[in-house]
């Protein structure tokens, strides 16, 4: 069944190219991001994957623990990450989970069988430190990701999990955010001393409450 946001991420134990994990474990009280590759030795989860590690300095800043998955076994995945790396100068610094049996895939509802019935499509799911799921995100084999933009919902999320607040279109790190409508203007005042402009009624900005 498809998973949908709020719901619990579903637990695993498997083989990883770090050895063997069980999901819920190795994330701790981290967020957590696990995405998935149609196959192995394709081209552009090769550049996604080389991609992610050129950035995993910025998913450490913010607290976010990356796996990858693809249903190709382990032998398969350590023989790609060289290729990885090679061409795509970088060194693999996160793990990839060998799902031949495609029982993690299964799990998460990342075979799609209408795209591509026997491999995963590009699959992202957001998980909190609560182990919910935050965000999906589901894009077809052809079109490799944009990682900056889970860069900037990862900032987004982890804002609007500790303020009132949500975040506008395009809106990246240090913008201005909207107060939530279940703020009324008195409370508004107490919890952004920063102030706030109101626009409309319902469409009221305040500069980011923790910078
Ligand atoms: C790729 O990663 O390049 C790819 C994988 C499966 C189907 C099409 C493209």
């Amino acid at each position: 069944m498809a998973i949908r946001l709020g719901d619990d991420a579903p637990n695993f134990t498997a083989e990883t190219t770090e050895g063997t994990i069980n999901f819920h474990e190795w994330l701790g009280n981290s967020w957590g991001i696990l995405f998935s590759h149609p196959k192995d030795y394709t081209p552009v989860c090769t550049t996604e994957l080389g991609a992610v590690a050129k950035i995993s300095s910025e998913f450490k800043k913010r607290g976010v623990k990356v796996i990858a998955v693809s249903v190709d076994p382990m032998d398969s995945h350590k023989g790609w990450i060289n290729d990885i790396n090679e061409t795509q100068k970088t060194t693999m610094n996160y793990p990839i989970i060998a799902d031949p049996d495609k029982k993690v895939a299964a799990l998460y509802d990342m075979i799609h069988p209408n795209a591509i019935d026997n491999m995963t499509v590009r699959s992202v799911f957001v998980i909190g430190p609560d182990k919910k799921v935050k965000l999906t995100l589901t894009y077809p084999a052809s079109c490799g990701r944009n990682f900056d933009e889970l860069l900037r919902v990862i900032d987004s999320l982890q804002l609007t999990s500790k303020y009132k607040v949500a975040t506008p279109a395009n809106w990246k790190d240090g913008e201005d955010c909207i107060i939530t409508p279940a703020v009324g203007d008195a409370e508004a005042k107490d919890l952004f001393p920063k102030g706030f402009k109101t626009v409309k009624p319902y469409l009221r900005y305040t500069p980011q409450p923790n910078r």
